[in-house]
């Protein structure tokens, strides 16, 4: 199962996305997660350090075969599957791979143009991987998702937040590009207003599959910089992505 977390700027990707590994710890099942931001924040949710990055990675075969890009799909994929396999960073929990971006002034797309690649490749190797997408709609465009069974929408209160969410499902229409399952979590929720937010999201045709609450303990441990993943078992957060998690493995009853 390949399930990734996207959405508009800031609105919590990497918390959801770290909080859903965490939710999966116990299930006994072999997890990846990626982080496809360039400005990388995975790790330190997680409580990972990754000494290497895919960017890293395209760096150094640059460096070696002396040409200015890679021709990873030309039959020299071998190679660099062998090398990004060394930059997977494997925890006793989990496995880590971190795309970063490439050296200077270049392009973030040419490490991200090899996300699908990569994760049609390390698929077999997994249970479950979870993608941490970087913000905005590229990764559609780029395709780089295309592979992905569960697209995640992450969006907060705002209404550029629910633009951008909307944005995201009108594009992969457009682009023929069919997830399995698509859901959009509403983060950051006031109690008291959510169930007036809700309605007025599905009157988008937004499908939301759950809500998360605004958390103290993560505005805790964002101040002290302690791994997200690490949060308090009785955190509403940590209860909140719970629940979803649930709702997508046993298609418990949506919302
Ligand atoms: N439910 C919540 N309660 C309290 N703080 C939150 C909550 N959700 C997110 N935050 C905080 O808001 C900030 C943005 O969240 P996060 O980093 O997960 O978003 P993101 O979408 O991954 O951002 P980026 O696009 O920069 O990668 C972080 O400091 C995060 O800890
Ligand atoms: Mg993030």
């Amino acid at each position: 199962m390949i399930v990734a977390v996207s959405g508009k700027g800031g609105t919590g990707k990497t918390l959801v996305a770290s909080l859903i590994i965490r939710n999966l710890l116990d299930k006994d099942l072999d997890i990846l997660a990626i982080d496809a931001d360039p400005d990388s924040n995975l790790p330190e949710a997680l409580g990972a350090k990754a000494e290497k990055t895919v960017g890293d990675v395209r760096e150094e075969l640059k460096r070696e075969t002396g040409k200015g890009e890679i021709p990873y799909e030309m039959g020299k994929w071998d190679v660099l599957e062998y090398k990004i396999m060394e930059a997977v960073v494997e925890t006793s929990k989990f496995d880590m791979l971190v795309m970063g971006r490439p050296e200077g002034s270049g392009c973030y797309c040419a490490v991200n143009n090899m996300l699908r690649k990569i994760i049609e490749t390390l698929s077999n190797n997994y249970d479950v991987i979870v993608v941490d997408t970087e913000a905005g709609l590229e990764h559609l465009s780029r395709r780089t998702t295309q592979n992905v069974d569960i697209m995640l929408i992450v969006t907060d209160t705002s209404k550029r937040g629910i633009l951008t969410a909307q944005r995201i499902k009108e594009l992969s229409d457009e682009l023929d590009i069919k997830f399995k399952e698509m859901y959009f979590i509403l983060n950051r929720a006031n109690p008291k207003k959510k169930e007036e937010l809700l309605r007025k999201i599905e009157d988008t045709g937004l499908n939301i599959i759950g809500t998360i609450n605004e958390d103290e303990n993560v505005t805790e441990y964002d101040i002290e910089g302690k791994p997200l993943i690490e949060l308090p078992e009785n955190s509403s957060s940590v209860l909140n992505v719970s629940e979803i998690v649930n709702k997508i493995l046993y298609k418990k009853e949506i919302r």
